[in-house]
């Protein structure tokens, strides 16, 4: 009797962990409002084919040198994945924005994932990123560059508390 209990617990188990590891391995979600959107590296391969929503040039005094904001030479593009807009002020779980900035001193890829399901719900569920050309998220001395007020000390999502819609300033 306690075998075929202990098995039956070990059938449902695996069953479990078969279902986890397959939900891992499907394709990428399309943006939806309910479902949680966990970005990883392949989520952002292929960015700079996405839809280039502005470029921006030279210095910019509100960025207060994030960005390069203080970088004369600094050439800034924004792309969306699939030309996602704001829906009544919010943008849908799953939505993905990359900004390329490039100097002749610096180069730097951040991006933004609305992760949703109450990851950060009092900052709308942002998740933030800083990125490799090839999409991969970077990895600083142990640290993997991703979070909301866990990231760089909240330096990410306190500047973009300040947007108008949604925590996104290109519109
Ligand atoms: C001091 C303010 C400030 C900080 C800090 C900051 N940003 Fe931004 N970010 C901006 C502004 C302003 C824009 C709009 C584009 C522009 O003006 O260059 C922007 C644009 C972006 C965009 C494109 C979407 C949008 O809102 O327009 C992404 C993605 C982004 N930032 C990610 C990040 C990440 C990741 C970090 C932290 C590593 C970060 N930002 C830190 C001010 C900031």
């Amino acid at each position: 009797m306690k075998t075929t209990k202990t098995i039956s617990m070990l059938a449902f188990l695996l069953t479990a962990m078969v279902f986890v590891q397959s939900c891992k391995d499907d394709d990428e979600p399309e943006p939806t409002t309910n479902n949680e959107f966990v970005a990883d590296d392949a989520s952002f391969a292929g960015w700079d084919s996405w839809d280039l929503i502005d470029t921006k040039n030279g210095i910019d005094p509100s960025l207060s040198g994030a960005h390069a904001g203080n970088d004369s030479t600094a050439v800034r593009k924004i792309y969306v994945k699939d030309a996602q807009k704001a829906i009544n002020g919010a943008y849908p779980t799953g939505t993905l924005v990359v900004k390329h900035m490039k100097s002749d001193s610096m180069e730097m890829i951040t991006a933004m994932a609305k992760r949703g399901n109450n990851f950060d719900a009092v900052n709308n569920d942002w998740e933030y990123f800083v990125i490799m050309a090839d999409g991969k998220i970077v990895v600083d001395n142990g640290t993997t560059m991703r979070g909301s007020t866990g990231l760089m000390n909240g330096m990410c999502v306190g500047c973009h508390s300040k947007a108008t819609t949604d925590y996104i300033f290109t519109e």
